[in-house]
């Protein structure tokens, strides 16, 4: 089972575009997955679920808020199996080859849930807290490993918020991979540097701390790549600014991957609404096909890069 994490530091980048076409077109193709929503604004969530059936069904005690709620009340937090849902609507178009795509829900008052985490830190000696530190920071990672024993996921893809708070550190320390979506401009560039900084303290930090725990194994999550979004078309290639910073990406010394979601403000922003992503959309039009196809493309070099792993 591979977990994967799509974390950039900045908002409104395509995090969760690229998320859950992926996981649509992987499903589609007979893979089972599993997306978790860590992230307060929910995006993914009403990706899959409309905001009533959240509401309804899900908002009081089935999101992933409440699982980290009873972390921060210093309780041993329910099986992650609790707050797995099943999205119907994009699970009956993703056929027949035995794939699916269950979710577990996020919540708005999830940016709450960071601050009390925080209070579990520290502790009256080092060692205290150290033990502290690895607790609060790798309950995913066991609960996503518990859950693997039950379920027979194939892949988990987590949707991380733009920021580097202990539920996105949650997410890094769970992952063996990190895809990084990020527009080609002077911004996400910045972010893409100090992204990867982040996260070689973290696992440095968690293995040094969990060298001191017995049964804790060290990390080594690694960058799957830089995948680019919302490019700008013309004669067949991304317009001269954009390959501008796709060339400074890659002089970071980050992976890069070939393939990207191109700029489509129609086609991507009533897709969510519809609760099925644009890959697996029905469509009439040659741009929306073009973008499929691209997408498509973009899942196979996904596909071989954790192929090669
Ligand atoms: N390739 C794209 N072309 C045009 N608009 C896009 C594209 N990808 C995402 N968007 C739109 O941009 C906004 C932010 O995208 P989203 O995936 O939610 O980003 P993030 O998760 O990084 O915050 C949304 O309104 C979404 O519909
Ligand atoms: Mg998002």
């Amino acid at each position: 089972m591979h977990i994967v994490s799509v974390i950039n530091y900045k908002g409104g980048v395509g995090k969760t575009t690229v998320t859950a076409n992926l996981a649509s077109e992987l499903a589609w193709r007979g893979y089972k997955v599993l997306i978790i929503d860590t992230d307060a604004q929910a995006s993914l969530t009403f990706s899959f679920v409309t905001p009533d059936q959240w509401d309804a069904k899900y908002k009081s005690d089935k999101t992933i808020k409440s699982w980290f709620d009873a972390i921060a009340l210093g309780k041993e937090p329910p099986p992650l199996s609790d707050f797995v849902i099943h999205p119907e609507v994009v699970n009956k178009r993703v056929g027949k080859k035995g794939g699916k795509i269950d979710l577990v829900c996020s919540h708005l008052g999830l940016i709450n849930v960071d601050l009390e985490l925080a209070t579990l830190l520290g502790g009256v000696n080092m060692t205290q807290a150290k033990k502290n530190y690895i607790k609060v920071h790798g309950k995913l990672k066991e609960a996503i490993a518990e859950l693997a024993e039950q379920e027979d996921y194939d892949i988990v893809l987590i949707d991380c918020p733009p920021n580097f708070n202990i539920v996105t550190k949650n997410a890094i320390v769970a992952s063996e991979q990190i895809l990084i979506p990020a527009k080609p401009d002077y911004l996400s560039t910045l972010g893409i540097d100090y992204l990867q900084r982040s996260v070689k303290e973290l696992v440095k930090e968690f293995n040094e701390y969990a060298e001191l725990n017995e049964g804790t194994e060290s990390i080594s999550p690694q960058v799957l790549g830089v995948v680019f979004t919302m490019i700008q078309i013309t004669s067949g290639e991304p317009i001269a600014a954009q390959r501008q910073y796709i060339s400074q990406t890659k002089r970071l010394g980050v992976p890069t991957l070939k393939n990207y979601f191109r700029e489509n403000k129609t086609i991507f922003a009533d897709a969510p609404q519809a609760l099925v992503p644009v890959v697996l959309n029905l469509y009439s039009s040659g741009t929306h096909s073009d973008i499929v196809t691209e997408i498509e493309k973009f899942v196979n070099e996904f596909e071989g890069l954790l192929e090669e792993l």
